[in-house]
């Protein structure tokens, strides 16, 4: 035991936020081996020592010293109301300075959207301190049609008294959706706040980026700012997407009134709910704190430009959010669904090679291997001459091309900065990169040098590029497809996009003759880094080699030097009235890193243009991304880019996919990465996945093998390990072979349902992982059901999540659904799990080792294919449907296809399928040919076996097809002769009696 407690103390000092801001172990034990020689030393990327605002015991709270704002003027418009509203009082100046005079308007955008918009009422150009987001960045979602009042149509009213308040009602039920009523406005330069009540027990989703249980709590501060840090549980990590969903259960009595219910959950009630979203287009550092009696938002900076989506779904307010405001997610191309391997550690094409092999040698699909050590130190458009040679490396790439596999490097955000004193270390990218005006700037309009991986560097500055035309985006997508013609890659990982940099300021000015540098902390697996010991639970399987580690460790760790633990004196700021302080607000979030400029680009970095890094900090992510996708539209001419980025905005996912970024190998980091992909899914970035088997960390077997097959239901499925940890590529362990195979068949198999739910979610918005709570709006307890998940409507999937459990508890939603009753199959047996079941109870369902617990949902039809060993070798497999029958003996489905990779198809083919008790039909309706015959069904829940079959009115011989009463399962197979043009060119029919 004593070893678990001191290894996961180590991991747990790792990923959990504790006080201090310091999270990656900075100090390499003295004790083993050479330590790291630091280039750049440790205290390079310290900075002030800031209490944040939410735990600061003197923090001034503005409700209590600012005057509020009063409203006159009113005037209807076309869509809405407009109304002036000047300060009530003397300026507060709380956070920054007040601004006196703003304009509130507020436009209905739609029958299910309505606008609230509060600025200051007199921008003069130039006064970059009443600031609003250019839609040049983030688009304004405008109105899709005049404002026409209907059943669910939204309200806005506003109050005097005591000073201005609005309020937002569903009108349909009367229902308060956001109210300031109460609550003073506080309107700054450097400080907004605005206050609504939420009901009692509110459930709310989003807010992100966090690590965090679906559901958010009714006590938390969501603190948004992109950091490089890794996975730490409610800090502010890589992304930031200010929109939540809100769900709200009633009951409804006989005469149909509906009462709020706070914490439903009395089973045999019969309950309804509403969901409505709210999104703040706002890209400062902001903090959402979340407390019982409703929500406080502050932003430090920008506007309060507010959209309300009525639903009542979730799925309709996701839809909304993505057809109006962040975009429609990229369609993917086929070929990405398939599995990715990847590790940071694979140094050569050789290396490649050999993972490669190994996948085929346990005949284990592998669709694309991912690399990051291309040089010594990543840098893009370079590859290490030796192990990474461009004519070894095409070679590699022509052979993996040729097996239609795939090849994806990554990409760091940071340009390497030459050395300028020696001409061996020239590194041209840099050089065009400053003729071109690309990089960000200090305030004197020298270069800004920060430090990364590969020592000092510079940093594209998109937002230059975007607002004053200045050269990033063109010179990057010339330095990318110079690199494209060396190394033929398929796609691009961006890495490092907060922006990350490993000093405080420009740290490199002056320093460019010291590249390269040693980061600033020791590099995992380095000699004496403690970081990588024992996987988690070690002791628990071996008991004897954990006693002897455990004495190891306790000796490493008294030797080792304690990190220095923060002063008691903290640095705090009070607003000079008309001068923003950028690099210490006022108002100090709870940045992981404390102090803004730490590990990132400092606030004070200036655009060419002269915008400030303060007001742009979260656009950095967001913009690599959209000038990586115009990149990749040029070098894959006419394909769909494909994109996995870690630093995201409202908006990414239509250039980008997500993967989570470093987490642990430790059991809860699986479970965590279930509530970050429903968060990626409200998100409008359905290609989401994580690091399986965990990034930092060793793995092991138990944990490898069940999140091997619980990602396998994920759009994005990766398997990514940090430098220095053991190996766990899934052939690494037998149980892990087994159980990967087990899982990737399903996967394989359900890759035509996959790309058809992608389809989906880029034409229209819809999602691909849903929370049960979506699929199942009138069951309550399932609100924050947040250990298993929906893949589209028709598949849910329990995984166990659980260390040395061979069980898993879950529910069966729907089956309570009055007349309706959802049936549940299991996907192994076909057999109906759920007759005995009531709403809501939690179920033990057998998990051994080796066994993801899957289920398909009653009333739906499945298209699947034969699994291969590559996406490519699976879309040449015949098809075949997988039919769950409803209690009514109903089923549908649907399917999408196109060529897998264009971007805009030349010929797509959608087919409908529709199942009853006796029959399946087949109606296709598009130009997309696809010549695979169809070769088999199953059918679910067939409560009597056929006597006779049809296809087409031609009697099916008896020989295709077998009924089996004991599970209700009719097969019907070797069906493909009679498909030879292929299974979709025609309508078809099979009947049975
Ligand atoms: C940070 C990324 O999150 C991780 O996935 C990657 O392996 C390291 N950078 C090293 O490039």
């Amino acid at each position: 035991m004593a070893l678990l407690a001191s290894t996961s103390l180590l991991l747990a000092g790792l990923y959990l936020r504790t006080t201090s801001s310091v999270q990656i172990s900075e100090t390499p034990s003295q004790a083993a081996g050479h330590p790291p020689v630091f280039t750049l030393p440790p205290s390079a990327d310290r900075g002030k020592n800031i209490l944040p605002n939410i735990k600061d015991p003197k923090a001034i709270d503005p409700q209590t010293v600012c005057p509020g704002y009063k409203a006159s003027n009113l005037q209807d418009t076309k869509d809405g109301f407009t109304a002036d509203l000047d300060l009530a009082g003397p300026a507060c100046n709380v956070y920054g300075t007040d601004v006196e005079h703003l304009a509130l308007s507020v436009e209905f955008q739609g029958d299910d959207r309505v606008h609230v918009e509060i600025r200051p009422r007199y921008i003069t150009p130039g006064n970059e301190t009443w600031f609003l987001l250019p839609e040049e960045l983030v688009p304004r979602p405008s109105a899709r049609q005049a404002y026409t009042p209907g059943p669910n149509d939204l309200t806005v009213s506003w109050s005097n008294d005591p000073s201005f308040s609005f309020t937002v009602k569903r009108g349909a039920i009367g229902d308060t959706l956001f109210s300031t009523e109460g609550k003073r406005l506080v309107y700054e330069d450097q400080f907004i706040e605005f206050i609504s009540t939420l009901p009692e027990d509110y459930n709310l989703y989003g807010l992100g980026e966090v690590i965090h249980g679906f559901r958010l709590g009714n006590n938390l501060t969501r603190t948004l700012f992109a950091a490089d840090v890794a996975d730490t549980i409610d800090a502010n990590i890589y992304g930031s997407h200010p929109v939540y969903l809100d769900t709200r259960y009633f009951t409804v009595d006989e005469s149909g009134k509906l009462t709020y219910v706070a914490n439903a959950k009395d089973m045999a009630a019969k309950y309804v709910s509403y969901t409505h979203g709210v999104f703040l287009r706002n890209a400062h550092a902001q903090e959402i704190l979340l407390q019982s009696s409703g929500i406080t938002w502050r932003t430090t900076g920008g506007s309060i430009d507010l959209y309300f989506y009525s639903g009542p779904k979730a799925e309709d307010v996701i839809r909304s959010y993505q057809q109006s405001t962040t975009g429609l997610p990229a369609m993917q191309r086929y070929w990405t669904l398939g599995f990715h391997q990847c590790r940071w550690g694979y140094d050569s094409w050789a290396v490649l090679q050999e993972v490669v092999d190994n996948f085929a040698k346990f005949e284990i699909p592998v669709e694309t291997v991912w690399c990051e050590s291309h040089s010594s130190a990543p840098r893009m458009g370079r590859n290490d001459p030796v192990r990474f040679g461009y004519e070894e490396g095409a070679r590699f790439l022509a052979q993996l091309h040729a097996n239609h596999q795939h090849y994806v490097p990554i990409v760091d955000s940071a340009i390497y900065a030459p050395n300028p004193e020696n001409p061996g270390d020239a590194y041209p990218p840099y050089d065009r990169g400053v003729e071109a005006n690309a990089f960000m700037m200090n305030p004197d309009g020298s270069i800004y040098y920060g430090a990364v991986w590969p020592g000092y560097t510079v940093f594209p500055d998109w937002v230059g590029a975007v607002l004053n035309g200045s050269g990033a985006i063109d010179w990057w997508i010339d330095e990318l497809s110079r690199w494209s013609e060396k190394v033929a890659f398929d796609g691009l990982w961006i890495d490092m996009s907060e922006v990350a940099s490993f000093c405080v300021g420009s740290c490199g000015t002056g320093n460019l003759t010291l590249n390269p540098v040693h980061p600033p902390f020791g590099l995992p697996g380095e000699a004496g880094n403690l970081v990588l010991q024992y996987p988690e639970g070690f002791e628990l399987t071996n008991s004897s080699e954990a006693v002897s580690a455990s004495s190891a460790l306790s000796t490493q760790e008294a030797a080792s030097p304690t990190t220095a633990s923060p002063t008691s004196s903290f640095y705090r700021t009070t607003p000079t009235p008309g001068v923003r302080n950028v690099d210490w607000p006022p108002y100090a979030i709870n940045n992981i890193h404390g102090d803004l400029a730490v590990h990132a680009v400092s606030p004070n970095a200036t655009h060419h243009g002269g915008y400030l890094e303060y007001d742009f900090h979260n656009m950095f992510g967001h913009q690599i991304l959209n000038a990586t996708y115009r990149a990749l539209l040029k070098i894959h001419e006419g394909k769909r880019p494909f994109i996995i980025g870690r630093s995201t905005f409202a908006g990414s996912g239509k250039w980008a996919g997500h993967w989570g970024g470093d987490n642990a190998a430790l059991w809860a980091y699986m479970y965590f990465s279930i509530p970050q992909a429903l968060s990626f899914s409200l998100f409008g970035v359905p290609m989401f996945g994580v690091d399986t088997c965990g990034f930092g960390g060793n793995s092991n077997y138990e944990l490898c093998s069940r999140w091997m097959q619980l990602s396998a239901f994920f759009p994005f499925y990766r398997n990514h390990n940090i430098l220095g940890a053991i190996p766990q590529e899934p052939y690494v362990w037998a149980s892990v072979i087994d159980a990967t195979k087990t899982a990737m068949r399903i996967r394989y198999a359900l890759l035509p349902y996959l790309y058809t739910l992608m389809a989906r979610a880029s034409l229209e918005g819809s999602t691909v992982m849903r929370a049960l709570a979506w699929e199942f709006p009138d069951e309550p307890w399932l609100a924050d059901a947040d250990r298993q998940f929906m893949l589209g409507r028709a598949i849910m999937v329990t995984p166990c999540l659980e260390q040395g459990a061979s069980t898993v508890r879950g529910v069966f939603p729907g089956v309570g659904d009055g007349g309706k009753k959802t049936v549940w199959y299991d996907w192994y047996t076909g057999k109906a799990v759920t007759d005995e079941i009531k709403p809501g109870q939690n179920v033990t369902i057998e998990a051994p080792l080796g066994h993801i617990p899957v289920y398909l949902r009653g009333g739906s039809v499945v298209p699947v294919q034969g699994p291969g060993m590559t996406t490519t070798e699976s879309r040449r497999n015949p098809w075949g449907l997988i039919v769950a029958l409803d209690r009514e003996g109903f089923a549908e489905g649907e399917l999408y296809l196109d060529d897998g990779e264009s971007l805009e198809p030349a010929a797509v083919t959608w087919v409908q399928f529709t199942a009853t008790n006796t029959s399946i039909t087949a109606v296709p309706q598009g130009d997309y040919v696809d010549n695979n015959t169809f070769g088999n069904a199953t059918v679910m829940g067939l409560a009597k076996g056929p006597v006779r079959m049809w296809l087409n009115r031609r009697v099916l011989d008896h020989a295709n097809w077998q009924y089996d009463q004991d599970r209700a399962v009719l097969l019907l197979y070797g069906l493909n002769h009679l498909f030879p043009q292929g299974a979709w060119t025609d309508k078809w029919e099979i009947n049975w009696e």
